[in-house]
């Protein structure tokens, strides 16, 4: 097949790795909630090789992400497992029942409802390590607004094709995150008025 192909990651994975190298630099085993295409899974396994990078999605995604793992010599990324924020993490979610030490996600909380971003933080209070590094990439609001005219055209397009969708606002994921035991260590300022959250566990 061929692969799924998202500029976007080509553009940002860069600047993403210049801080996850920092994040991560003693993380064993990460998880990647909604690997999309399967392009950043890639890069950041090739570029930090200690890691343990788990993939997921939905299942429908597993294909894509799948023929980049196909064309990759990156062994320490592996195939994708279905996490469906809908539903509890599978159990094989855990190694040697370590639970992950690390999660990275790009782009996902202004796609899934409200209600899932509550259980993705839910889900992070259930299964990670303690001291856990959490990384959030993405667009935020701050103080109720946007902070781009791009962003705010990209909130329009987002509700127009599926109304739970939209931007979110800092305050309200800082207050999920708090209930989830994750203390905000850094917000860093990222190209195309996105942001990168690290946060780590209690
Ligand atoms: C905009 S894409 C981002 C993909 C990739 N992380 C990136 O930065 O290009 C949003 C991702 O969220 C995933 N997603 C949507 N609904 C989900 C759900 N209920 N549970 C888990 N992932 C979901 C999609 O399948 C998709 O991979």
């Amino acid at each position: 097949m061929n692969k799924p192909f998202s500029q976007a990651c080509e553009n940002n994975k860069r600047p993403i790795l210049d801080i996850l190298s920092k994040v991560f630099s003693r993380s064993e085993h990460v998880l990647e909630i909604g690997s999309g295409t399967g392009q950043h899974a890639i890069f950041f396994g090739q570029h930090l090789p200690h890691l343990i990078w788990q993939t997921s999605d939905l299942a429908i995604n597993h294909k894509g992400i799948n023929a980049w793992l196909n064309e990759s010599t990156a062994a320490n990324v592996q195939r994708p497992i279905a996490i469906d924020l809908n539903d509890a993490w599978p159990e094989s979610t855990h190694t040697n029942n370590q639970p992950f030490d690390a999660l990275y996600t790009a782009n996902t909380l202004h796609i899934i409802s409200w209600p899932l971003v509550i259980k993705f933080f839910r889900g992070i209070a259930d299964n990670l390590a303690y001291q856990a590094s959490v990384c959030i990439y993405g667009p935020f609001n701050y103080q109720g607004q946007f902070t781009s005219e791009s962003n705010a055209n990209f909130d329009l397009w987002l509700k127009d094709r599926d109304q739970r969708s939209g931007i979110r606002d800092i305050e309200d994921i800082l207050t999920l995150a708090s209930s989830a035991g994750l203390s905000l260590i850094d917000d860093h300022d990222m190209p195309a008025n996105n942001r990168l959250l690290v946060f780590s566990k209690a």
